[in-house]
């Protein structure tokens, strides 16, 4: 195989970041120093970026290592492809284009982009002053999904006088609950496809309009919004321009939170939310590309991500957000890394060579304490954990909120110190137990502890914050895929189901024979679903 067409996009033949990285000298070295380093459980390694903090103490560290990570990234070519990624040029190279992104949220963008987000405010603010819409209808699914869902529910957890259902799925149950119960007359359908392909959106769009035209309203057109990067395609479908809003080629789908695809949001909270949040991921931007490396957030948050990925072998990362607010937080985060780094190619289209993005997880705390913790602690695998929680809380009940800071703390520190087996024996006869028992029980009682973990501490929970904590992350996966190698911003994988979907979905319709090329179980299945369609 060769190892790199000299004439793909901002990728030069034997350039850093197109060499395999096992073969890197610096590799070695850095998965050296990280064997040889541990969790150091009395210090204390804190980064504050863009107003929030960054408790690094509970992952691996050593000055040996620090030195390999800086090396490490000075192979790779690090500074050049993050100047890339920020200035706009080539960071998507299978899709040639740019990853741009955070030119979405520079205080003064470009015009165009300011113009549009004008437009939108002035939707918003017309609809708003006719008290119009009193139920929105957010149909997208994937980046043009979760982003508005972790938004409103952030921000308008305590209710907002706009009803907003989100349907994404492609099940029909998900638009039939959705459109229930709503009166049509005053329900906005807002579409958010940045491709306008999507089957799902299309699918569940078709359903809501035809809804809008069963129920006799003057012009089911003007209830109905586009958000794309195609719009002559949602002209196609009827919708006046007027009602289309734009965004860009060089925003990637699961970026798009940042884009007018948020007009569900200023909708159904306020413009404020919007603004803020691209206020904080401003923050963060300049946070990245300023920081020096040690005292760089999302640097460091990628090379302990590395270690316990590829050098200590975890193969999966939990998110635990101690805050009700954030339920949507994990499907987001995991999204943005399992879409960004759910590859095992470089980009010379070489096997990256070590294991690469980790399975991402999780549930707030102290839901997830009931549910799934006991694996944490005790299972014989265990993951990281991303703690995340805000200092001040914004119910008016402090006892809550001491409980929840309590609790995030004591699991954060079981996990770190964990419980030798002398500490169970000494509780268990402490407890009047006979010795045999003690010994017998105090073995199940035994944490192994050493269980990696970061802390990151939001004074509150803000647009502001909830901004800078995205984009923290977004940077995180960035440095990882140039570390790793990896495109973080194309899902070829995504792209090949979607196709055999398609395939199955005329078969099943009887629109198209049954490929002969189906595994034995698939056709089976095709045959069975296929004679049933009526119900
Ligand atoms: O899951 C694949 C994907 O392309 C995501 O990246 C994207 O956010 C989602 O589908 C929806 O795509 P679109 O906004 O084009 O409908």
């Amino acid at each position: 195989m060769p190892v790199v067409s000299p004439s793909l996009p901002g990728v030069a033949a034997g350039s850093p970041e197109s060499r395999p990285l096992s073969e890197l000298p610096e590799w070695a070295a850095f998965c050296g120093a990280a064997k040889a380093s541990s969790i150091d459980t009395r210090k204390l390694r804190l980064i504050d970026a863009a107003g929030i903090q960054m408790d690094i103490s509970g992952q691996v560290c050593s000055g040996e290592l620090a030195a390999a990570a800086r090396a490490l990234l000075d192979a790779r070519g690090f500074s050049d492809m993050r100047r890339r990624l920020l200035d706009g040029g080539i960071a998507n190279v299978t899709e040639n284009r740019a990853a741009w992104h955070t030119s979405l949220r520079i205080p003064a963008p470009i015009e165009e982009i300011a113009a549009e987000r004008r437009r939108l405010n002035e939707f918003v603010r017309l609809a708003d002053s006719e008290r119009r819409w009193r139920n929105i209808v957010h149909i997208g699914i994937g980046g043009s999904d979760w982003g508005v869902r972790l938004a409103v529910g952030a921000f308008g957890y305590a209710g907002t006088w706009r009803n907003v259902h989100f349907v994404a799925n492609i099940d029909g149950h998900a638009i039939q609950g959705g459109l229930a119960g709503l009166d049509p007359h005053d329900t906005l359908i807002v579409l958010a496809s940045k491709s306008f392909t999507t089957a799902e959106t299309l699918q569940n769009g078709r359903r809501a309009l035809e809804w809008l035209q069963a129920s006799g309203v003057a012009n089911p057109y003007d209830q109905v919004v586009a958000i794309t990067a195609r719009p002559e395609v949602a002209r196609a479908w009827g919708i006046a321009d007027a009602h289309i809003f734009k965004l860009w080629d060089w925003v990637g789908g699961r970026f798009s939170v940042w884009s007018a695809v948020s007009l569900t949001t200023a909708l159904a909270v306020n413009v404020d939310v919007v603004a803020g949040m691209l206020a904080g991921a401003a923050a963060m931007d300049a946070h990245f590309q300023q920081a020096p490396l040690e005292e760089n957030a999302p640097i460091q948050m990628a090379l302990a991500g590395i270690v316990n990925r590829s050098v200590l072998g975890y193969g999966s990362l939990n998110i635990a957000p101690y805050d009700f607010r954030l339920f949507n937080l994990v499907p987001y985060i995991q999204q943005l890394e399992m879409e960004s780094l759910g590859k095992s190619v470089n980009l010379a289209g070489q096997p990256v060579g070590v294991p690469t993005g980790p399975a991402v997880w999780g549930m707030p705390g102290t839901d997830a304490q009931h549910t799934f913790f006991q694996w944490l602690h005790q299972g014989s695998e265990g993951a990281p954990v991303d703690f995340i929680v805000c200092q001040h809380a914004d119910h008016g009940w402090p006892d809550h909120h001491r409980s929840l800071l309590a609790n995030c703390l004591a699991q954060r520190e079981a996990l770190l110190k964990g419980k030798s087996y002398d500490d169970a024996l000494a509780e268990c006869l402490a407890g009047g137990m006979d010795a045999d028992e003690a010994k017998w029980l105090a073995r199940h009682r035994v944490h192994p502890g050493g269980r990696p973990s970061t802390l990151i501490v939001l004074p509150r929970l803000s647009p502001y914050t909830l901004g800078a904590l995205l984009a923290l992350y977004e940077h995180k996966i960035f440095v990882q895929g140039v570390v790793w190698g990896i495109n973080p911003f194309d899902q070829w994988g995504v792209e090949y189901g979607k196709v055999l979907a398609k395939g199955i979905t005329a078969e099943l319709a009887g629109e198209a024979a049954v490929d002969a090329r189906h595994d034995a179980s698939t056709a089976y299945w095709v045959g069975a679903f296929g004679s049933n369609q009526a119900s």
